[in-house]
């Protein structure tokens, strides 16, 4: 399995050739931003944001500020999730979490700046229509934000050691985990220029496809190996978390993963040229990490 096509893999050489030139250079909570940001992820956000721009019509180039920021901001919830307050874990990305490295005080601040960060890239891109970027930066910090991932962590967090059902686990993950990549395919089609009817288009593959990459994500929490996920695993179970898997069990969790992912393919219906996203899609369906 190859998680990206050719053209999905240059949107990915670019982001890891250009997002540090984004990031603080020199050491203290820098240094920590860097490392939260450093190579091992698979950089679905941006390269999501950066498909979606070129589908409706627009620069990548343009867009790459945008790229950076919304990884920026998904590094600092890794490393923020990451933190014995919450899901208490010493591994990401392959490497020891933040907190684990540097401190629980200095990670906490290093994910906090890694969020500024992510507004000043965005309102200091330049060749951007202003109207553009703004409603890009808008559409991250709402979702991002209590009624996004913010309120799916809440929820995620509270239902530990409790029984939940499967509404409210819905709801959860779309939050926790869905919101960020509507975000990204939403910012993507409106950098591109795309009309509204795109970017609902664009939102609706997100939100599909980040349901079922949370889905994923739970399934791989108990059947991978850690040196295959870069974090550890069995980890939802030790903090009696509420997933799909617990919830349901692996086949009805496979089978849920493959409906998501064939609504988020039929959400790319109207693209002539979404070839490079359904692939991603089935791609992300029987991703090992
Ligand atoms: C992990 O996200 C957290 C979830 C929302 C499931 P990723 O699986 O995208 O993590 P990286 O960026 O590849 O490390
Ligand atoms: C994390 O979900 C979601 C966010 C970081 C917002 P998980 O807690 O399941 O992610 P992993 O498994 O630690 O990567
Ligand atoms: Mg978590
Ligand atoms: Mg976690
Ligand atoms: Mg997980």
């Amino acid at each position: 399995m190859t998680l990206y096509t050719e053209r999905l893999q240059q949107h990915l050489e670019l982001i890891e050739s250009r997002l540090t030139e984004f990031l603080p250079k020199g050491d203290g909570v820098g240094e920590i931003m860097r490392y939260a940001c450093a190579g091992g992820g698979k950089r679905i956000r941006p390269v999501l944001l950066l498909e979606w721009c070129r589908i409706c019509g627009g620069n990548t180039e343009k867009a790459i500020p945008f790229a950076a920021a919304i990884e920026c901001v998904h590094s600092y919830s890794l490393v923020h999730d990451d933190l014995p307050c919450m899901d208490n874990s010493p591994l990401r990305r392959g490497k020891p979490s933040a907190h684990a490295k540097y401190g629980e005080t200095m990670a906490l601040l290093a994910g906090d700046a890694l969020l500024n960060r992510a507004f000043e890239i965005m309102l200091s891109a330049e060749n951007v229509e202003p109207t553009a970027a703004l409603r890009a930066a808008a559409q991250l910090a709402d979702n991002a934000g209590v009624h996004g991932m913010i309120g799916g962590q809440v929820l995620d967090l509270d239902s530990e050691g409790k029984q939940i059902g499967l509404d409210t686990l819905k709801r959860l993950q779309e939050g926790k985990t869905a919101a960020l990549l509507v975000a990204a395919c939403r910012m993507g089609a409106i950098l591109g220029g795309g009309t509204n009817e795109q970017i609902e288009n664009a939102g609706q593959y997100g939100y599909y496809l980040g349901l079922a990459f949370q889905v994923v994500d739970d399934i791989l929490d108990v059947t991978a190996t850690a040196e295959e996920l870069g974090k550890p695993v069995g980890s939802d179970d030790t903090n009696e978390k509420n997933t799909y898997v617990s919830l349901l069990g692996l086949e009805q969790a496979q089978a849920l993963a493959a409906s998501y992912t064939a609504q988020a393919k039929a959400s790319l219906e109207r693209f002539a040229d979404g070839a490079d996203l359904c692939q991603l899609a089935d791609a992300l369906l029987t991703r090992t990490h």
